[in-house]
């Protein structure tokens, strides 16, 4: 097949650029290597910043999640028995969407039918090509293999996709830093500890707690790199819990049953290059945040709007200038959110460290708690940076 743009993976990234592209009537074909179903069901993020619901309203994917998302203002920290809540939303004038990120892909793919356009379910890229007059994926199904021929490609296929291992590493100037933690995660059939996010740094390790619904929490707890699912079970999965945020000033944790677990290594990676000849990557695939704070989707989100714009002057206005800045124009703001998640990310979990770490670490906590200057600069992160725009 032939096309503008070769979109590979069909998670927030590459669903919400396909539609991006649509309104500006440029082709694309959007590959996807698991089931419809199977990414529908998909359990990860949920909380997405003011821009990012601004970007899915003004593009039309935003009427179910204006509807069914739940809106907050910013986050409760307990610890010390004491619980806090950091109210962002007098500085910023913001607010965060709470929607569960496969409610969002579910809109997103019913939009996409609805266009008409290629969405190729069960394809998995194998390789792609960047480079000469035409850039080409090939991807292979159960009946065999195809090729795409496109303008240009865009990998937005995760982390372990294939669109990062296309670009040659030694252009690829890669930035990493692992945790020594996981997240266990829930999905559970009980009140959330809290009407809005709440995290609980405790010296045996955080725990956040957050919602899907009135009735469904959302719970993680930070659990050593290498621990198995298999070692938690839902007793001791709750005890944990409980026993993390238990606090003088609040209600013990309500538990109940526990219908999804998942694990995630905690870790961040950015790509200082996230374009090569014809190939441009998106979200997942070209940065990971650990997920304190909650960024992952919305860079994903913020990739795409900048990409499509840029993609839009190539296409329709033969002006390339955009594409050329590409990385230059986004990795500012994704640098923003890497910063803010590994702030969070080593002021919230107990990591290895010595005592004076440990002292900055809750002097952190309480400057947080005691100022205003201190939540205006973290409220505008969470809430949501602006999207970039081009120079
Ligand atoms: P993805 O959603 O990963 O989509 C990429 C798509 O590409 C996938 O559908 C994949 O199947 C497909 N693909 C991969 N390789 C190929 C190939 N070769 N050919 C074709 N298709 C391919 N963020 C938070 O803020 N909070 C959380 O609680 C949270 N939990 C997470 C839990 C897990 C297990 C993971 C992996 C991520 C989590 N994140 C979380 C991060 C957030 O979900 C991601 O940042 C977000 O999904 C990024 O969207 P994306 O479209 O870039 O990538
Ligand atoms: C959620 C995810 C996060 O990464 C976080 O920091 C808070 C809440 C959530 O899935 O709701």
């Amino acid at each position: 097949a032939r096309t503008q743009v070769a979109i590979v993976g069909a998670g927030p990234a590459g669903l919400t650029l396909g539609h991006l592209l649509h309104l500006q009537g440029i082709d694309s074909i959007i590959v996807e290597r698991s089931s419809r179903d199977h990414v529908e069901k998909r359990l990860r993020a949920g909380i997405i910043e003011q821009p990012g619901v601004d970007l899915l309203v003004a593009a039309g994917l935003g009427d179910r999640l204006l509807r069914e998302g739940m809106v907050h203002g910013g986050f409760y920290l307990r610890y010390d028995n004491t619980t806090h809540y950091l109210d962002f939303h007098p500085y910023t004038g913001q607010h965060a969407t709470v929607y569960g990120q496969h409610e969002l892909v579910k809109d997103l793919i019913a939009a996409r039918i609805d266009t008409g356009r290629p969405l190729v379910f069960e394809a998995e890229v194998t390789d792609i090509s960047p480079t000469g007059p035409a850039a080409g994926v090939r991807y292979r199904t159960a009946t065999g293999e195809d090729t795409i021929e496109a303008d240009f490609v865009v990998g937005a296929d995760g982390f372990h996709g294939a669109g990062r291992a296309a670009i040659p590493a030694s252009v690829r100037n890669e930035l990493i830093r692992e945790y020594p933690v996981s997240w266990l995660g829930i999905l559970a059939e009980s009140t959330p500890a809290a009407p809005e996010g709440m995290y609980c740094p405790h010296p045996d390790g955080l725990s956040v707690h957050s919602m899907r619904g009135p009735r469904l929490s959302r719970q993680y707890l930070q659990v050593p790199a290498g621990t198995e699912l298999a070692e938690w079970s839902d007793d001791r999965i709750w005890a944990e819990l409980s026993r993390r945020c238990a606090a003088s000033d609040a209600a013990p944790l309500e538990t109940g049953p526990i219908i999804e677990r998942s694990l995630a290594p905690l870790r961040s990676y950015v790509a200082g290059t996230m374009q090569y000849e014809r190939l441009f990557l998106a979200g997942d695939s070209a940065h990971i945040v650990p997920p304190t704070g909650a960024k992952g989707l919305n860079l994903a989100l913020s990739d795409v709007c900048v990409l499509s714009h840029a993609l839009g002057a190539a296409v329709n206005h033969a002006n390339t200038d955009h594409l050329a800045g590409y990385t230059a124009t986004a990795l500012p703001r994704v640098m923003a959110a890497q910063r803010f998640s590994a702030l969070l990310t080593t002021t919230l979990h107990a990591l290895p460290g010595d005592g004076f770490t440990e002292a900055l670490r809750r002097a952190t906590l309480d400057r947080w708690v005691g100022s205003p200057a201190a939540q205006h600069e973290l409220g505008e992160v969470y809430l949501g940076l602006p999207f970039p725009t081009a120079p």
